[in-house]
Parts: structure tokens; C-alpha cells; sequence
């Protein structure tokens, strides 16, 4: 089991001047920062990014909302990193996600929910390894 996820504040968490609420939630769940850099993804870099989801009808307004701003990409460790992050962001949709979590508390859209979390180890490892190549 792999202890590191990556984790992406999104634009409008940027934009909403959340990003030390979420940092400081994070890491009062006992998360890490290994790495951490903010940077503004161009629309070819955020295409890759999430060529997973290309052909789904939210895919064009997510390449444009993901490269509407700068973000801030991070690797985070804990045990179990993937399982538990995911916990603590809560569903895709803020209005179904669990109380106390990062999407209920401040996301505003499915399409615009504040946090991203790897969504396997697998993935968490290309993740990484897109935004913080050896
Ligand atoms: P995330 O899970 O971090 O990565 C894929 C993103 O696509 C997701 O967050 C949302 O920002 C977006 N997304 C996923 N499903 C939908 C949907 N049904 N409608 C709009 N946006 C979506």
C-alpha cells in the first residue's frame, strides 16, 4: 500500500482565498507536505492531466475551469494516503459529500469542488510524477 496521494487546490480555492483553511485542515489530519508548488496549468498540460476523462460532457468546461487560474498541486503522506484523503475531500458532488469535509464545507460545484485527491495508488503515482518529475 502506497502512503503518498496527490492532492490539487483547485482555482477557485485560490480565487477564494481558501487556501490556508484547507492547508490547515489537511494537516490537522495528520497529512504531511512532502512537496508543494502553485503554478497556472495551460490548457495542453491540464488536457493531459485529465485525458482520463476526455469525451465526457463536463470534459471541455473542466480543461477550461482547471486552466482559469493558478493552482496548487501536493504530494501528501499518510498511511493509507489515497483511502483516507478521499475521506476527507468527500464525494465529487459537494452536495452529497459527508459533513465536515473538505467539498461540503467549501466546494460551491461538482464541476468547481476546491480539492482534487488521487483516486488510486496507481493513479496517485502518475499523479505525482506529473506535477513533480524526478
Ligand atoms: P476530480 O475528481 O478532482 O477530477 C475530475 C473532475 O472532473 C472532478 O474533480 C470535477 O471537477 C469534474 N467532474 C467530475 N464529474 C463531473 C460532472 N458530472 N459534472 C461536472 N464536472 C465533473
Amino acid at each position: 500500500m502506497n502512503n503518498k496521494t496527490l492532492a490539487i487546490l483547485k482555482p477557485d480555492c485560490l480565487k477564494r482565498n481558501l487556501t490556508g483553511k484547507v492547508i490547515d485542515f489537511i494537516l490537522n489530519k495528520g497529512f504531511t507536505i512532502k512537496a508543494m508548488k502553485q503554478l497556472h496549468l495551460t490548457e495542453p498540460e491540464a488536457e493531459r492531466f485529465y485525458a482520463v476523462h476526455k469525451g465526457k460532457d463536463f470534459y471541455d468546461e473542466l480543461i477550461e475551469y482547471m486552466s482559469s487560474g493558478p493552482c496548487i498541486p501536493m504530494v501528501l503522506e499518510k498511511e493509507n494516503a489515497v483511502e483516507t484523503f478521499r475521506e476527507i475531500i468527500g464525494t465529487t458532488d459537494p452536495k452529497e459529500a459527508a459533513e465536515n469535509t473538505l467539498r461540503r464545507l467549501y466546494a460551491k460545484t461538482t464541476q468547481r469542488n476546491t480539492v482534487h485527491g488521487s483516486d488510486s495508488d496507481e493513479n496517485a503515482q502518475k499523479e505525482i510524477a506529473f506535477f513533480f518529475p524526478l
